[in-house]
């Protein structure tokens, strides 16, 4: 039998100089593999005599062991040394400035839409839409507001063009609510009907308080068995959410619209002690919308079953709960486009709003 020891050297030297994963199987199949030299001469054993045969076997066995050895730890070092190398290249400088802030902000409008979406998603409410320029059956004929009703008067609604050139029946008018959205949402789908309406009203008003244009929320619910129960439930959870006090009072307030019966608007609690307003604590009383049970007329006119279907609706102005929440003092604001104001009031345009993530910054 040939000298082990010097099988033994050549493998070994062959296996430090394996500089890859794949030259280190190559040695290994030509060393080991099943037609791998040190295979071969444990073949040859079997033409040497007992005695021989048991010397050598254990030389080879032990050649065998040692090369085997070998090639694992040459393993585990090849694969440390390319970790190490991986490290190098996938490396983090942790001392580099973090991304700079954008320079954008939302504007608070766009933010309170976002969290009264957020809110009523997650109550299983779908966003609805209809347009700014409306005509005056779904602004006003069709939600029971009669022609002699004082919201119909020039001072209130901006006409766009009437059939007779000044507005009145059958003319265009910038919607002075979101309520028409409500008639063509039940005129487009069947019950049960879950929506909400954000977007732009317009009424012919302008001071401290009030602006010509502006926003409003509007809600509707159509199904079977809807009662009253169900709009404060409803409403309850969404003035407990948006303004983050888990135990916020509210009182629903009987009140009148054409379009509702019974309705009511609702006040929020609150405190003015030494003049500052703060929400959800004290003993007054601030209005923050109307609702109400859909009146059997609209949903008539619009189509619905009155005596099969009942639903509760309600409508809500934007800039006044944002102003509450964000404390923003001055509606006018709002649409003066100031940088220095959006910086102040603004949101960070990917913080979006949701239920669990938290509503605000
Ligand atoms: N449209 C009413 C308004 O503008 C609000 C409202 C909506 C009231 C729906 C009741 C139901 O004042």
């Amino acid at each position: 039998m040939q000298n082990l020891d010097a099988v033994k050297t050549k493998w070994l030297e062959a296996v430090a100089a394996a500089a890859s994963a794949a030259a280190l199987e190559e040695v290994r199949v030509k060393a080991l593999g099943k037609s791998g030299e040190v295979s071969a001469l444990m073949k040859g054993l079997g033409a040497l005599s007992p005695d021989e045969r048991r010397e050598a076997g254990a030389k080879l066995n032990a050649v065998k062991d040692a090369v085997a050895a070998a090639i694992e730890a040459r393993k585990a070092a090849l694969q440390d040394a390319e970790l190490d190398e991986r490290l190098k290249t996938e490396r983090v400088d942790v001392t580099l400035p973090a991304r700079p802030e954008p320079e954008g902000r939302l504007h608070p409008i766009s933010q309170t839409i976002d969290e009264i979406v957020a809110i009523f998603g997650s109550m299983g409410f779908r966003v609805a839409e209809g347009p700014d320029i409306e005509d005056d059956f779904h602004n006003f004929t069709a939600l029971n507001i009669p022609p002699e009703h004082p919201a119909r008067q020039m001072h209130d609604t901006f006409y766009v063009q009437g059939a007779d050139g000044t507005g009145g029946p059958g003319g265009k008018l910038l919607r002075t609510h979101t309520s028409p959205v409500q008639i063509r949402t039940m005129k487009e789908s069947k019950p049960p009907i879950r929506i909400i309406a954000p977007g732009r009203t317009y009424r012919v008003d302008s001071d401290m308080t009030h602006s010509p244009m502006f926003h409003q929320v509007e809600g509707l619910v159509v199904d079977e068995t809807t009662h009253m129960g169900h709009l404060k439930g409803c409403l309850i959870e969404f003035c407990r959410a948006y303004f983050g006090v888990p135990d916020l009072k509210l009182r629903f307030r009987p009140s009148f619209f054409p379009f509702t019966e019974p309705s009511a608007e609702v006040d929020i609690g609150c405190s003015r002690k030494g003049g500052e307003l703060k929400i959800g604590v004290g003993d007054d009383w601030l209005e923050i919308l109307g609702c109400g049970m859909v009146h059997p007329k609209v949903l008539e006119l619009s189509g619905i079953d009155p005596a099969r279907y009942q639903g509760f609706a309600f409508g809500m102005g934007i800039e006044r709960i944002a102003m509450l929440k964000y404390g923003i003092p001055d509606l006018r604001t709002f649409y003066e486009a100031d940088l220095r104001w959006l910086k102040h009031y603004g949101f960070l345009p990917l913080d979006v709003p949701s239920m669990t993530s938290g509503l605000t910054r």
